[in-house]
């Protein structure tokens, strides 16, 4: 059985067209850059920066979130490019299926999975972290230790499956709830840069760049990360805790991708797409250097709070209802994040059911709401178990790790799409691509090695799964398959085939 076979750009687009499988047309490009900006200033900068100032990079945090800003905009040019050629649901998984064929397609939907789902989890985590700080400030104690906390956080799990409840009524709404959280969130994120700088010490800026073998912020430390236990990483701090602490805000970054699964929703993809994805990626980048300077400015790294740093750093300079606006600030943005994730997972699974990889009652859409609303509830239920489970490093790690090795397939598959159909048109184009996505492919592996050897193996349990699923499922009930009944082999045939059914 051929597993190279690809399903064509143009058999992609008319797949959309199919009766009873399509979704409503209706964003811009502002709309795009807005649901852009919603799903990636999250628990990346509101949580992670503590962890990554506090035990592996101190004030130099700020040069993390250059270097992942730089390895995250190399491919986002690439994610530019396919999303104004192949505008489609699906995002990465569309895209290499029309380029490197259904089992690296596979590969690549099944790897989304943990950025969109696991992402969600992560991001919920973060959120019930300052849950708990605005429960304080309300009602004077600490919230019930059923409420709140790893293994059981019962508060993370009901946020996720409210949102559901959202999400399954329609994307406009959930669109118009998205602008209004996305200019508090962008509101709260200035008034931590503004406020923050009256409080500014230029002490806690030496040493900028810790020496490696510091002794860190409270809490436990850095699992080591692969290149350390092959023997080329000095471990915390120095410069190699600059490119760990990359390696985990990448984390901060993801979703800039997300807005390329929306294409289908899109009215005019080839122009908005790319607009959408570079303009949100370049303002959070900005956004986060400077939050990170005037964090680690406000508070020395190492008394850095690494469960809600952004809040914790008013706390600690004498002003906590500064801290308590910027938690509720976070609960409102985070609740977009996850929103805008567990939308992108559910159209990822809608794509993979239309093409037959999963069950086909997954890619039905709902009449009166014109969303996928079985796919909508499977992702909610999935995402509140993990949330309600997982603790958030462990959890961001393994999102990091799966999203760097989507962003490699995918800058793999733009090279592969301009030789292989050079004459498609392409609205974008990557400038100088021989340059640009191979240094987007080694970016994002230098910063997979990065992350922690235990990710690495939970990574390759979870990639071992997902080839099993494809080859006993997958494989055999697919679309493109001319061996099952009803299979087909070729785009001709596919359109024959569907003409034929349509009378
Ligand atoms: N970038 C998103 C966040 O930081 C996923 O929460």
């Amino acid at each position: 059985m051929n597993v190279m076979r690809t399903k064509s750009v143009e058999q992609s687009i008319r797949d959309t067209e199919e009766p009873g499988h399509q979704l409503r047309k209706h964003l811009g490009a502002l709309d795009l850059t807005v649901f852009g900006i919603g799903v990636i200033i999250g628990t990346g900068i509101f949580v992670l920066t503590g962890k990554a100032a506090g035990i592996q990079a101190g004030p130099a945090v700020a040069l993390s979130f250059v270097v992942a800003g730089i390895a995250c905009g190399l491919a986002a040019v690439c994610y530019a490019e396919f999303a104004s050629t192949v505008p489609v649901a699906g995002s990465a998984y569309t895209f290499s299926y029309a380029t490197l064929g259904e089992v690296i397609a596979w590969i690549i939907g099944w790897d989304l999975i943990l950025e969109l789902a696991l992402g969600a989890a992560t991001v919920a985590v973060g959120w019930s972290e300052y849950f708990a700080i605005v429960y304080k400030a309300v009602f004077s104690s600490e919230p019930p230790t059923w409420l709140v906390g790893t293994h059981h956080d019962f508060a993370a799990a009901a946020i996720v499956l409210i949102l559901t409840a959202v999400i399954c009524i329609g994307i406009k709404v959930s669109a118009r709830v998205n602008s209004v959280i996305v200019a508090i969130k962008v509101g709260i994120v200035l008034f931590v840069i503004v406020a923050g700088l009256f409080f500014i010490k230029s002490g806690n800026y030496h040493p900028f760049v810790p020496p490696s073998g510091t002794k860190g912020a409270p809490g436990p430390a850095a699992e080591p990360s692969l290149l350390q236990d092959l023997g080329f990483g000095a471990g915390t701090f120095g410069l190699s805790g600059i490119f760990t602490g990359a390696a985990l805000v990448f984390f901060a970054f993801i979703g800039f991708d997300i807005v390329a699964t929306a294409a289908e929703e899109t009215k005019k993809p080839q122009r908005d797409l790319p607009i959408g994805i570079i303009a949100s990626l370049t303002i959070c980048t900005a956004l986060y250097v400077a939050v990170s300077l005037v964090v680690t400015g406000m508070v020395k790294f190492d008394k850095m709070n690494i469960k809600a740093p952004l809040a914790t750093a008013f706390e600690q300079v004498g002003h906590p209802n500064f801290g308590t606006v910027v938690s509720i600030g976070a609960l409102a943005g985070l609740t977009t994040v996850m929103m805008i994730l567990m939308l992108g997972q559910s159209r990822v699974f809608f794509a993979m059911s239309r093409d037959r990889l999963l069950p086909t009652v997954f890619s039905a859409v709902s009449p009166r709401f014109g969303t996928p609303i079985r796919t909508s509830i499977l992702t909610g239920v999935v995402v509140a178990a993990l949330a309600f489970y997982f603790s958030l490093g462990t959890l961001a790690d393994l999102v990091n790790i799966g999203t760097l090795f989507a962003f490699i397939l995918v800058s793999i598959a733009v090279m592969v799409l301009r030789r292989k159909e050079p004459d498609l048109e392409r609205s974008f184009r990557v400038p100088a691509v021989n340059i640009i996505a191979p240094l987007a492919v080694l970016a994002s592996f230098y910063l997979m090695l990065n992350l922690p050897t235990k990710t690495w193996l939970r990574f390759a349990i979870w990639m071992v799964i997902g080839l099993a699923i494809y080859f006993l499922y997958g494989q055999r009930n697919s679309r493109l398959n001319a061996n099952r009944p009803g299979g087909i082999d070729s785009r001709d045939e596919f359109i024959r085939d569907r003409d034929a059914a349509a009378g």
